[in-house]
C-alpha cells in the first residue's frame, strides 16, 4: 500500500517515481506556474508533470528553484511535442525543455501523442534511446500510446519504455492497456485522474466519500494508487494540492474499489490516440 507521497514505484530500469504528483496542463507560465509547483513542493509533492506544448516550462523551473528542495530530490518530466517529432528535432527539443527549466537532467520524457499519421514515433524513440544512455534523463517513456502503438515501437527499440501515461479516470479505466502494460513492465500513469473535474459530482464517489470523510476527488486519487497507477491531479489552488494528497490516512475496500470500476464506460473524454494528428 502506498502510504505517503514520498513513496515510489520502481520503474524497470530501478529508477524510482513518486506515485503522486502535480500536472501543470492549462498552468499559465510566470507566477501561477511557478506559485503553483512552490505551493506542491512545500507540502510535500516531489513530482512534477509538464511538457514543453503546457508552455509553463519557464515558470515550471522558476518555481523549482525557489523552492529550495534539491534537484535529486525531485523528480520531474517533461514531453516532446508532436511537431517537434523526429530524431533530431526531438534531441533539439530536449535541450529547450531543459533550457527553460533551467535543469542540467529530467527524470523523465516522454512522446507526448504517437501521432501515427506523421510515422515518426520510432526516430522519435530513438533519440530519446540516445538521450537515456547520454545520462540526460533518468528514464523515458510514452504518452497516450495504445497497445499496438507499443507493439510497433518495442519490435525494433533496444529499450522498452518505462511510463506510458494515458486518459484513465474512474469513466475510462483502460483495463486492457493496463493489463499488457503490467505484461510488458511499464508503469501507468493517470492523466486527467479528475476527468477534469468532471467527476466531483458523481454520486457514487460522493456516497464512498462520505464513509471517510474524503472528497470525490479524494475518493478517485486514492483509487488510482490502489489501482497500481500513478496519478497527477492539477491544482493551481494550494489548499485543493494539499487535500489532493491527504489520501494517505484510508484505505478503500475491495467493494469500494468494485464499485468504482463499474462507473468504467468504456468510453474516452478525450482525444483517440489514432486520431490525433494536431501539430
Ligand atoms: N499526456 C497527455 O496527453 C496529458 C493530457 C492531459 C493532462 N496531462 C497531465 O495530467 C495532469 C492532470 O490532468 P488535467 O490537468 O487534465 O486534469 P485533472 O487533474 O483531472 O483535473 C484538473 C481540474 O480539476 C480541478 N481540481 C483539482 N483538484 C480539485 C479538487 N480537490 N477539488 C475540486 N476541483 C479540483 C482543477 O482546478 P483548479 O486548478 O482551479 O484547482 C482543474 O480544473 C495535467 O495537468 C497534465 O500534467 C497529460
Amino acid at each position: 500500500m502506498v502510504k505517503s507521497l514520498q513513496d515510489t514505484t520502481t520503474l524497470h530500469n530501478g529508477v524510482k517515481m513518486p506515485w503522486l504528483g502535480l500536472g501543470v496542463f492549462k498552468v499559465k507560465d510566470g507566477k501561477e506556474a511557478s506559485e503553483s509547483v512552490k505551493a506542491a513542493i512545500k507540502n510535500g509533492y516531489k513530482s512534477i508533470d509538464t511538457a514543453a506544448i503546457y508552455e509553463n516550462e519557464e515558470g515550471v523551473g522558476q518555481g523549482i528553484k525557489e523552492s529550495g528542495v534539491s534537484r535529486e530530490e525531485l523528480f520531474i518530466t517533461s514531453k516532446v511535442w508532436n511537431s517537434d517529432q523526429g530524431y533530431e528535432s526531438t534531441l533539439a527539443a530536449f535541450e529547450t525543455s531543459l533550457n527553460k527549466l533551467g535543469l542540467d537532467y529530467l527524470d523523465l520524457y516522454l512522446i507526448h501523442w504517437p501521432t501515427p499519421a506523421q510515422g515518426k514515433f520510432k526516430d522519435t524513440w530513438k533519440a530519446l534511446e540516445k538521450l537515456y544512455k547520454d545520462g540526460k534523463v533518468r528514464a523515458i517513456g510514452v504518452s497516450n500510446f495504445k497497445e499496438h502503438h507499443l507493439e510497433e515501437l518495442i519490435k525494433d527499440a533496444e529499450i522498452k519504455p518505462m511510463v506510458n501515461q494515458v486518459e484513465f479516470h474512474p469513466n475510462f479505466a483502460q483495463k486492457e492497456l493496463r493489463t499488457y502494460c503490467k505484461e510488458q513492465g511499464i508503469q501507468v500513469e493517470a492523466w486527467s485522474p479528475l476527468k477534469q473535474g468532471e467527476l466531483l459530482d458523481d454520486s457514487t464517489l460522493i456516497k464512498i466519500g462520505e464513509k471517510y470523510g474524503k472528497s470525490p476527488a479524494q475518493v478517485i486519487i486514492r483509487w488510482d494508487l490502489q489501482s497500481g497507477v500513478i496519478t497527477i491531479p492539477k491544482s493551481t489552488k494550494e489548499h485543493r494540492i494539499i487535500d489532493n494528497a491527504d489520501v494517505f490516512d484510508f484505505e478503500l475496500t475491495q467493494e469500494d474499489m468494485e464499485e468504482i470500476d463499474k462507473l468504467d464506460t468504456g468510453k474516452r473524454a478525450f482525444a483517440d490516440p489514432d486520431e490525433m494528428n494536431k501539430y
